[in-house]
């Protein structure tokens, strides 16, 4: 299993970036953007480690945050790195104040910090992570990405590889993947948006396809996308919070004849119609138990 990383921090590129760097890494994270928010989601997530900026919206609030988890119970023992850019000398000075008051910040890093430092870091807190599948598929997706190297259409294979391991392209290994192939990450993501089969969330337990070839378009089928949207409060490429849904639009499933068709996993239902929707998705519903 995973570990988890929760950031806080108010400057949203800062947060995008380090979410990149540990996730390339194997680590899964969180992201808050101010105290109040990451406080709540520490208690609701309890990572194994949370990154916290010190100055947000004021001088102290990353410090004041950390007091108020320090006298949490149930958060009170996850290890907290907090991130300055106050300077060296006042860095040091914040680490010893914070050592006497025996809170659970670990560590005062200073901003901006090496990739390979905060790394070093991490792992002295809650060791490696992604454990030894993760590395593994790194091993992989390097021995693949050298094969491919500098070949044409080197880029869609090797991400079909990564969508059928994971069922998506997570952005940490697109992440390493742009280190790996020396490309830059847009051009990775251009493709990935291309083409209409890469996803970039996971995909939902079911998947419901709804078809929208000329048969099927004729007969009502974006009435039945439609109907779909409103009932899971989805778009199309979408999964349902509770990761029980998939919803995609594909081009004929080669049953014209039953059009329009709703293919629910490897399931077809024919001649759907807008009312008969919300009975298919709550077959599945139960599944959630
Ligand atoms: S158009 Fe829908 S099955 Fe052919």
């Amino acid at each position: 299993m995973k570990n988890k990383i929760l950031i806080i921090d108010d400057d949203a590129d800062f947060v995008e970036a380090i979410s990149l760097l540990l996730e390339a890494n194997g680590y899964k994270t969180l992201q808050a953007y101010n105290g109040k928010e990451g406080f709540a989601q520490a208690k609701e997530q309890v990572p194994d480690l949370i990154m916290l900026d010190m100055k947000m919206a004021y001088q102290t609030e990353g410090a004041e945050t950390a007091k108020a988890m320090s006298k949490d119970a149930e958060i009170k023992d996850i290890p907290v790195i907090l991130a300055t850019g106050i300077g060296k000398e006042l860095t040091k000075k914040l680490k010893e104040i914070l050592r006497n008051e025996a809170m659970s910040v670990k560590t005062v890093i200073e901003k901006p910090i090496e990739a390979k430092e905060l790394l070093k870091i991490i792992k002295n807190y809650i060791g490696e992570s992604g454990g030894k599948e993760h590395r593994e598929l790194i091993k992989q997706i390097t021995s693949f990405a050298n094969k491919w190297k500098g070949k044409k259409g080197n880029l869609v294979m090797i991400l079909h590889e990564i969508q059928n391991y994971y069922g998506y392209v997570p952005r940490g290994i697109s992440f390493q993947l742009s280190r790996l192939l020396g490309i830059p990450l847009a051009r990775i993501y251009e493709v990935i948006t291309f083409y209409n089969f890469f996803k970039l969330s996971p995909p939902g337990k079911h998947v419901i396809s709804v078809c929208m070839g000329t048969a099927c378009y004729l007969k009502g089928a974006a009435e039945l996308v439609d109907k779909i949207k409103s009932l899971l409060k989805i778009e199309e490429g979408q999964t349902t919070e509770d990761g029980l849904f998939h919803l995609q639009v594909v081009r004929c499933l080669g049953c014209c004849g039953l059009a329009p068709v709703v293919m629910v996993d490897q399931k077809i239902y024919s001649k759907v119609v807008p009312d008969s929707i919300e009975g298919i998705v709550s077959r599945y519903r139960q599944d959630k138990s």
